[in-house]
C-alpha cells in the first residue's frame, strides 16, 4: 500500500518514542525513508529503540527530556538538528495516564499527566512550530489523542488524560487554521485499544480486566500496532496533504458501542479498585 520511499528525506521527532506505539511508529517511519529522532525521559529504551531504527538502515538519535520542561524540549530540538539536520515533522506522542476514582487523586497526580499530555505537546509544538515559522519552512504535526477526547464525551475513571487529550485536540484545530498559512498542518489520531506494556499496565492491570475489555470490543480484539503506525504515516504522507484539524478514530467501533472508553469501570466493585490501586506501586 505504501511505497517503500514515501517518507525518504523526512526527519522526525517522536515523543515517547522509545517504548510502546511510539517506538512502533517510529520503526514503521524509517522503513519508509525517514530519519528519526527520540524524546523520552528514560535513556535505555531509547538507546534500544534507536539502534532498531538503525538496524532497519534509517537514520536514529535521541535525546532524553521530560517535556514538561521547556528549555529541556528546546535542547532536545537543538540535538536533534545537530545530530539529523532540520526537523520537519513532529509526533506528539508522550502520554502519562492512569485509572482512578477521582475523588482518590491528589492534586500533584492531575498535575503529572496535564503536564505530560497537554503541556508537553503544547511546548514541543510551540518550540518546533517557532522554528518553522521563522525559517519560512513547512511543518507536520500528529498528536495522539484518545476516543474519549475524539467523541468529545470525555471518560470517569481517568480525568486527567480526558481533560489534557481534550486539550491536545483543541489546540490541534486551533493551530490547523492558525498555522496554515505558514505551511504547517496538525492533525491527531484517536487510537482505542492497543497492547503495550506501559498502557496495559496501568490501564488493565489483569488478565480479568483484559478479557474484559476485549469481550465488550465490538470486533473481539484490540488493534495492531501495525494497524495504527500505517494510519500515521498516511497522515503524515504528502498524500494526505488537504488533511488538515482532522482527528482520525482507529478503535474497531469501539466508541461507538458506548462512550466513554472506561466509564465501564462504574462497575467494578470496591475490592477491586483496591486491588488496582495496590498494583500501582510495583
Ligand atoms: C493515582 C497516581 C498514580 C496512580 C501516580 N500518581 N500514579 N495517583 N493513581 N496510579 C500520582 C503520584 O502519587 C504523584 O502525586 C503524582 O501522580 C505524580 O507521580 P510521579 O510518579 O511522581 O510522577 P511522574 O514520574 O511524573 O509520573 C507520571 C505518571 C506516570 C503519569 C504518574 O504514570 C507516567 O510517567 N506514565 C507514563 C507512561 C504512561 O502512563 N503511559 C500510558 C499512557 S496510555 P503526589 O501527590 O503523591 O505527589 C494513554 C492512553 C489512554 O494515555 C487510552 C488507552 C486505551
Amino acid at each position: 500500500m505504501f511505497q517503500s520511499d514515501l517518507l525518504k528525506g523526512r526527519t522526525i521527532l517522536i515523543t515517547g518514542g522509545g517504548t510502546g506505539l511510539g517506538r512502533s511508529i517510529a520503526l514503521r517511519f524509517a522503513e519508509l525513508g525517514a530519519n528519526i529522532f527520540l524524546v523520552a525521559r528514560r535513556e535505555e529504551p531509547l538507546k534500544e529503540t534507536a539502534e532498531a531504527i538503525r538496524a532497519k538502515g534509517a537514520r536514529a538519535a535521541y535525546a532524553s527530556a521530560d517535556i514538561r520542561d521547556f528549555s529541556a524540549v528546546e535542547k532536545a530540538v537543538e540535538a536533534a538538528e545537530e545530530e539529523l539536520g532540520r526537523v520537519d515533522t513532529l509526533v506528539n506522542n508522550a502520554a502519562g495516564n492512569f485509572i482512578a476514582r477521582t475523588e482518590k487523586l491528589s492534586p500533584n497526580a492531575f498535575n503529572a499527566v496535564v503536564g505530560i499530555v497537554l503541556q508537553g505537546t503544547f511546548f514541543c509544538t510551540l518550540a518546533l512550530g517557532k522554528k518553522w515559522i521563522a525559517a519560512k519552512q513547512p511543518g507536520h504535526v500528529l498528536n495522539i489523542v484518545t476516543t474519549y477526547a475524539a467523541a468529545n464525551c470525555g471518560s470517569g475513571f481517568v480525568v486527567p488524560s480526558a481533560c489534557a487529550k481534550a486539550g491536545v485536540l483543541a489546540m490541534t484545530r486551533s493551530l490547523a487554521v492558525e498555522w496554515a498559512r505558514h505551511h504547517i498542518r496538525l492533525n491527531a489520531i484517536a487510537p482505542g485499544p492497543f497492547p503495550t506494556e506501559g498502557a496495559w499496565s496501568r490501564l488493565l492491570p489483569s488478565k480479568e480486566l483484559e478479557e474484559r475489555a476485549k469481550k465488550h470490543h465490538p470486533m473481539g480484539r484490540f488493534g495492531r500496532h501495525d494497524e495504527l503506525a500505517n494510519l500515521a504515516v498516511y497522515l503524515l504522507s504528502e498524500q494526505a496533504d488537504y488533511v488538515n484539524g482532522e482527528c482520525v478514530v482507529i478503535d474497531g467501533g469501539l466508541w461507538l458501542r458506548g462512550a466513554g472508553e472506561f466509564n465501564d469501570f462504574l462497575d467494578l466493585p470496591d475490592a477491586a479498585w483496591d486491588m488496582l490501586e495496590a498494583a500501582r506501586k510495583k
